[in-house]
């Protein structure tokens, strides 16, 4: 067992001060970084070593391509070509906002930061300390989620700082992530208009803008999207998706953890289980899920059952991740 001390003295510093954070980011350093769907682990993307220090942190496969991110809409035309009408459009209506754009790249975005795709990924997010920080500097942020490859994305600075110690500079304290979910990832194939990834941002709204789009699943055989593998965002305990009543029929009450959206199953203690949105606000359940299922990891039982949320607006990308928790 670690002394508390120990554990103190190897923490990574945790504050609001941007100085602090823009001087470590110029200097090739990593920052975790607040957004409002989740925390980034932010290097400079034109920088390859520190973006080769990105995929060291996180033990991420160098196939897996990051997002950068921007302060400014009309860097859209700095980082990428070719963008599509569609894509302003979309910029228009929801950025800053959990919503990323695949669009062809400009040379000057290494090759590492796209894993080789001629395409990039691009947001702006909406946190008024990252705003700031990405307006002070003169490089866009490689950033993915600041969690160690394959597990549950940090939606507070607490849980980037219980997992991310070695290489990672300064944490900037932006609070509790409001969306709490990924980005929704939106593309162009051959005038249609792709989600590689449902997330913050529902589709219906994309549509609204768009008109219609089609889903293409993840996997790890699409090369258009070649991170976004099946099993993803999994706790360590083992993890089953369904109707939870009926799986938990195979275990003692004291052996599992459940995740359900409006009400406790009676008959497991209620401190094993995350009800995600009493009221029944997929906007809650989303802000809630990756923080219960931290909580339910954390409790070391057998087994965590999770029931699916309705399948409309931000209950798409809860599902998606619950789907990819159990597919461990
Ligand atoms: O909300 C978010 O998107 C958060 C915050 C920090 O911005 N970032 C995030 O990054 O979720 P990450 O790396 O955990 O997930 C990004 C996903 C990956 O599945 C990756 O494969 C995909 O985006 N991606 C990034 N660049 C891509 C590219 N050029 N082509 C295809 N997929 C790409
Ligand atoms: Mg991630």
């Amino acid at each position: 067992m670690k002394s508390l001390k120990n554990i103190h003295s190897e923490s990574v510093p945790i504050g609001t001060d941007l100085d602090i954070a823009r001087s470590a980011l110029e200097a090739g350093q990593l920052v975790a970084v607040p957004t409002e769907t989740v925390y980034g682990l932010a290097g400079n993307a034109l920088n390859e070593a520190a973006v080769s220090r990105i995929f060291a942190v996180k033990n991420r496969p160098t196939f897996d391509p990051l997002i950068i991110h921007v302060a400014d809409k009309a860097l859209l035309n700095k980082w990428a070509v070719d963008v599509d009408d569609r894509a302003w459009k979309l910029a228009e209506a929801f950025w800053p906002g959990p919503l990323t754009l695949l669009l062809p790249k400009a040379d000057s975005i290494p090759d590492l930061v796209t894993a080789g795709s001629p395409r990039v990924a691009i947001r702006i997010p909406a946190h008024p300390l990252t705003l700031e920080l990405l307006g002070e500097l003169s490089f866009p942020l490689a950033a993915p989620s600041a969690n160690p490859f394959g597990y549950i994305s940090p939606t507070t600075p607490e849980h980037v700082a219980a997992q991310l110690q070695k290489g990672v500079a300064y944490i900037l304290n932006g609070g509790s992530c409001r969306v709490g979910i990924e980005s929704t990832i939106v593309g162009f194939e051959e005038g249609e208009v792709i989600i590689y990834r449902a997330g913050g941002l529902p589709i219906e709204k994309i549509e609204t803008v768009v008109g219609k789009v089609s889903l293409k699943p993840h996997s790890s055989s699409n090369p258009a999207a070649p991170g976004m593998l099946k099993s993803h965002y999994a706790p360590r305990t083992p993890f089953q998706l369904g109707v939870v009543a009926e799986l938990a029929k195979a275990f003692s009450s004291q052996e599992v953890g459940i995740i359900r959206y409006r009400e406790y199953l009676a008959g497991i203690p209620e401190n094993q289980q995350i009800i995600l949105s009493a009221v029944g606000n997929l906007e809650e359940a989303a802000r809630n899920l990756f923080s219960g299922m931290r909580a339910l990891d954390a409790l070391q039982l057998r087994c965590i059952l999770a029931e699916p949320v309705p399948d409309e607006g931000l209950g798409r990308a809860i599902n998606d991740r619950l789907r990819r928790a159990a597919a461990r």
